[in-house]
């Protein structure tokens, strides 16, 4: 069974009498296991890609395929329940919910699918220690730095345990340090807890610590080559 299997997926905006063709025809397949990076120029698609991707928007043509089921046959109502559970997503920018707490924000999507505390506090406690984030549970998202706010968002995206994460320029905003450290441990979540990851990036540095890289162009995916790291 593929994860993730997309096939012909073109995707068109039409703005006033202006119909822009931003996906032009992507074939793409990952397995369980696996952190694929997606790089290329701004504007070439990837942000598109990557939300039909995770159901988040339709393509206007071809195929997506998530755990072998065909995301056009989903219900919304099922596709939401499925985002909350079985894949998370990581934006770029306003990750977080500004007047919710650290804490509130990371354990939403426990919350939104009415979880008891006691069923996922542990877990959740030994997430926050894990990205070092445990001693800013009760701040507000406004009072930490960048990469506090990424790794918090990062906590939200595992507290579902999701079988994929999907990000989207996830060290974006942070500097040369912070960014590395964000690559480290995504590395990290990849290997230790099995979780797959597929991550849109401009740099070719960031994605380096994929096991596979793709490369966007104008619409299109264009070859593929094995990460040496
Ligand atoms: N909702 C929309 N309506 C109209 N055009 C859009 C829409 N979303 C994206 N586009 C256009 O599609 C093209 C690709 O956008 P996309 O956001 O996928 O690029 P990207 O590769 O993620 O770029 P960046 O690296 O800057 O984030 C751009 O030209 C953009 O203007
Ligand atoms: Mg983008």
């Amino acid at each position: 069974m593929s994860y993730l299997k997309a096939e012909g997926v073109k995707k068109s905006f039409v703005t006033g009498d202006v119909t822009a063709e931003v996906l032009k025809g992507v074939d793409f397949s990952m397995e369980e296991g696996e952190f694929v990076a997606i790089v290329g120029e701004s504007g070439s698609g990837k942000s598109t890609l990557l939300y039909i991707l995770a159901g988040i928007e339709t393509a206007t043509e071809g195929s997506v395929k998530l755990f072998d089921r065909e995301l056009s046959s989903i219900s919304d109502a099922e596709l939401a329940a499925m985002r909350r559970r079985d894949f998370s997503f990581v934006y770029q920018f306003d990750n977080l919910v500004p007047n919710l707490t650290v804490y509130e924000n990371i354990v939403l999507p426990l919350a939104l699918d009415r979880l008891k505390e006691e069923s996922y506090l542990d877990s959740v406690n030994e997430i926050m220690e894990y990205l070092g984030v445990a001693k800013r549970k009760d701040s507000y998202p406004r009072q930490l730095s960048g990469g506090e706010q990424q790794r918090v968002a990062l906590a939200r995206a595992l507290v579902t345990s999701p079988k994929i994460i999907f990000l989207d320029e996830p060290t974006g905003s942070l500097d040369k340090e912070r960014g590395r450290q964000v690559m480290e441990l995504l590395a990290d979540i990849n290997k230790t807890r099995g979780v797959s990851l597929l991550m849109v990036t401009h740099s070719d540095l960031h994605a380096a610590y994929a096991s596979r890289v793709v490369r966007m162009e104008d619409g299109v995916l264009i070859g593929e080559r094995e990460s040496k790291t």
